[in-house]
């Protein structure tokens, strides 16, 4: 495990528009998990040769838990539900290329029984049993699904993938909403929309609706391309070429 996603130190009022309500500082307290882990409600790993990152969404007041997008290895996560004795309750995809779904067939054969939740556009890549296959749960744009205690809700975001998915993880109160967005948004860029099934206009309009989170939104993204390991949505509304493109054409001719 890479670190931990750690929070609530401070707060400032801001005089750009675009941050609707707070300006938070953020501490990172990696690469080791500290002693009480129950100030993390999101567990983030990097894993395998593509700089995947993984992760485990924690309701504590359940200690109930879902995967996101499952690399081959499976260790470091399993390891982790094994330490604090989570419950996992179901598996969530971003999409379906092979590198976020590598080890879903052995997680799902680990846990029987646990749903694994999608868009039906997704369904295609996967190459799993009959048994499994009823396992799945297709998720339509703004359906929540509950985990423990919180209400997640899934964004339908196309644009690297017909059925890309976002996941928004709440605000609690204390830490800021978390939105985990795969391949369609990275720091300071967005998926690339040349694959099978994907789209720059569409893409255009995703980032277009990324728009309308709040700035405070913490983002965390399907790979660790850049040295960050993630960032606000007001930040990327900033700094981000592809939040710069004005149409399809300008993204499109972004290099
Ligand atoms: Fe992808």
């Amino acid at each position: 495990m890479k670190g931990e996603v750690n929070w609530t130190v401070t707060h400032m009022k801001t005089a750009d528009p675009r941050l609707t309500s707070w300006t938070w500082t953020w501490t990172w307290t990696g690469p080791r998990p500290p002693d009480s882990p129950e100030t993390s409600r999101i567990f983030q790993f990097e894993i395998g040769s593509m700089q995947n990152l993984v992760y485990l969404v924690v309701d504590w007041s359940t200690k109930q838990a879902a995967w996101v997008d499952p690399q081959k290895d499976l260790s470091e996560p399993l390891a982790l539900i094994k330490k604090h004795q989570l419950s996992l309750q179901a598996v969530w995809l971003t999409h379906t290329h092979a590198d976020h779904v590598a080890g879903l067939a052995e997680l799902m054969g680990q846990f029987p029984g646990i749903p694994v939740y999608l868009h039906e556009k997704e369904a295609f890549r996967l190459k799993l049993s009959p048994s499994f296959q009823e396992r799945l749960h297709f998720l339509h744009d703004q359906e929540q699904i509950a985990l423990g205690n919180q209400g997640i809700r899934a964004w339908h975001m196309p644009g690297h993938s017909a059925g890309a998915l976002s996941f928004e993880i709440p605000s609690d109160g204390k830490a800021p909403p978390f939105l985990l967005t795969g391949d369609t948004l990275f720091i300071r860029d967005c998926g690339r929309t040349d694959l099978p099934t994907g789209s720059t206009a569409q893409m255009f309009e995703s980032l277009q609706r990324y728009r309308q989170f709040p700035a405070e939104t913490i983002l965390l993204p399907g790979h660790h391309y850049r040295e960050e390991w993630w960032s606000t949505l007001g930040q990327e509304w900033q700094e981000s070429p592809p939040f710069q493109c004005r149409s399809a054409a300008e993204l499109e001719a972004l290099p």
